[in-house]
């Protein structure tokens, strides 16, 4: 599935603040997006999510993505929030886990399979009863992601997935996106976490006041001190040593 944005512009009511990207392919695969605080990376993941109105300057498959989502939306493109409260509302973290697989009209057998699953998966299982405004951050976090991946879409929207969690939570996340990529599927995230980037991510975009400014290869993202300091970006550890150390060609993983 490939995403096109041509011409896309927007703006929040009645703030300064203006999203502008003129053209842009997006092909299945990692993309991560960085950036600072208040660049525009939410806003694009919603964008893309259609929780903000695009009109046709985004495409997917060539149709609008109304037209694209019009036939099992929830199967098509999944989002998990940056923050899991603006996202999480049911009563228990079992029923969360299984309300988009009820609006997907799954049968009733399969949403009970993929419940345990993932409530399994996610180490979530002691916690099937309880309100998910009760969970720690990071299960609050796991919960959402989990959620997102349930129905098995084609396209998964994560804001800052790795956000507030543990090292075992972050090899489990990273370790199921990596399942999804083998299978051909986009994943779409932010981060702030340039260790992580570095290990894992080979293309990456950059943002910066409403707009991409960078697109391409992690390692020259990191030799460009001009354009880290206009992102307010620090590059991963394994890079910072390789510059002590005058390593060339410099160290971006250590797997
Ligand atoms: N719902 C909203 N209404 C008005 N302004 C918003 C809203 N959400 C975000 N903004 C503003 O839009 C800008 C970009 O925000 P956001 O996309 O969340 O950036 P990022 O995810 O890169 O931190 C910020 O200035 C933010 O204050
Ligand atoms: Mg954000």
């Amino acid at each position: 599935m490939q995403i096109k944005i041509k011409s896309l512009h927007y703006r929040y009511p009645e703030t300064n603040f203006s999203l502008d990207i003129p053209d842009l392919t997006l092909s299945p695969g990692l993309i991560c997006l960085v950036g600072q605080n208040g660049s525009g990376k939410s806003t694009l993941l919603k964008l893309l999510a259609d929780l903000l109105p695009a009109g046709d300057a985004i495409k997917a498959d060539g149709q609008t993505l109304s037209e694209y989502l019009a036939s099992g939306r929830l199967s098509k493109i999944a989002y998990a929030f940056q923050d899991p409260n603006d996202q999480l509302f049911n009563s228990s973290v079992e029923k969360e886990l299984a309300w988009s697989m009820k609006q997907a009209k799954l049968p009733e057998d399969e949403i009970a399979r993929r419940t345990e699953a993932a409530l399994k998966e996610f180490g979530l299982a002691e916690f099937r009863d309880l309100n998910p405004y009760d969970l720690s951050l990071s299960g609050k976090k796991l919960l959402t992601i989990a959620s997102a991946l349930v129905l098995d879409p084609e396209v998964c929207l994560l804001d800052e997935p790795l956000m507030s969690l543990d090292y075992p939570g972050r090899c489990l996340v990273t370790r199921l996106l990596e399942k999804r990529l083998a299978q051909g599927k986009t994943v779409i995230m932010i981060t702030h976490d340039m260790d992580w980037l570095a290990e894992n991510c080979q293309e990456v975009y950059a943002m910066s006041q409403g707009h991409l400014v960078y697109h391409g290869p992690v390692h020259q993202l990191f030799s460009d001190q001009e354009l880290l300091d206009r992102l307010g970006l620090l590059p991963a550890k394994t890079w910072q040593l390789s510059q002590l150390l005058g390593l060339k060609p410099e160290v971006l993983s250590l797997k």
